[in-house]
């Protein structure tokens, strides 16, 4: 299936169930200068989390987003973007648990027809109800379903003990199963063996963090959910990178092109890999420029400007190796 068919699927399966479809926000964000780029969907929505808008209550939405802090990793590991799109679908107070999980399992069995058996998920360890929902309304076998803490199922990550304070809750994700992995006993979704992907973040934003790690439920709960979007294209076309999903591969063959070097998918080795970063980067600069951030030394320039050098440094070491 399509990317976009991906994506427009998604957003109508959720303006089906009564969301509003909102377009992305700028990367640049509209309302909140505390913010250098939009990293995740619901960052538009902050002022709905806190109860202030009240013209709708349920929204849908493909959100640009920028993320620079796993930079070193785009081209070497299978999901690392600095720009990706990431799907979602909100609820302000109005569904919670209970909608979320049966949706977002309705939709991956339904619209994208995937087979139960390599679905996998996971839950906060003291978010029972959570658990019960999976088990016992969706019917998920207990031993596709995953306790972990709140390094792992909170949003914001290990917000309990660390902070930060404001709106947070636990999550649940779910994860596509690809076999193989590293054959161990102690295997599971969290192994760094790469056998598990995650494609969908559900987050029951329930407290508001207060100093010293106190969670005061919100007098209103809220649900904030992500997908990858490239990451579900990924596994709807059978590819375990998602340089070579449909909306990446040209990018990549294009990068070896005038690098003259040849890229089939899968391809891993050192010129696979800066091929790849030159894809990637070559993205996401485009997106941030089209949305008015210009390279400059400081500031979300300098993150552009970094990222122009970064693919820069790829072409002319690619470039330069197949002379030899
Ligand atoms: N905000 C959550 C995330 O970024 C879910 O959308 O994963």
């Amino acid at each position: 299936m399509k990317t976009d068919e991906i994506r427009s699927r998604y957003l109508n399966f959720f303006v089906k169930h009564g969301h509003r479809l909102v377009p992305s926000d700028s990367l640049v964000p509209t309302n909140d200068p505390t913010l250098l780029f939009t990293g995740a969907g619901m960052n538009q929505f902050k002022e709905e989390f806190l109860g202030h808008v009240t013209d709708f209550t349920r929204a849908t939405t493909c959100q640009k987003c920028m993320r620079t802090g796993d930079i070193e990793n785009v081209g070497r590991t299978p999901f690392h973007f600095t720009f990706f799109e990431m799907l979602g679908n909100f609820s302000f107070g109005d569904y919670f648990k209970r909608e979320a999980i049966g949706w977002a399992w309705e939709f991956l069995l339904q619209e994208m027809k995937l087979d139960p058996a390599r679905l996998h998920v996971s839950v906060y360890e003291e978010d029972q109800e959570a658990y019960d929902l999976w088990a016992k309304n969706v019917g998920v076998p207990t031993d596709h379903i995953w306790r972990y803490g709140e390094d792992d199922n909170f949003w914001p990550a290990g917000a309990p003990s660390k902070g930060p304070n404001g709106v947070c809750g636990p999550c649940s994700e779910i994860y596509v199963d690809h076999g193989g992995g590293c054959g161990k006993s102690t295997c599971s979704p969290a192994c760094s063996c790469r056998r598990y992907t995650e494609i969908w973040n559900l987050v029951f934003t329930q407290f508001n963090r207060q100093d010293g790690g106190v969670l005061v439920p919100l007098p209103k709960k809220n649900i904030d959910t992500g997908m990858g979007l490239e990451r579900m294209a990924a596994v709807m076309q059978g590819v375990r990178f998602g340089m070579d999903i449909d909306l990446m591969l040209p990018i990549v063959q294009a990068a070896a092109k005038i690098t003259k070097q040849t890229y089939a998918v899968g391809r891993t080795d050192d010129v696979g890999q800066r091929l790849k970063r030159i894809a990637e980067h070559t993205r996401s600069v485009a997106m941030a420029m089209a949305d008015g951030a210009l390279p400059d030394r400081l500031g979300r320039g300098y993150v552009v400007r970094r990222l122009i050098r970064r693919a820069a440094l790829d072409g002319s070491a690619a470039a330069t190796w197949c002379v030899g």
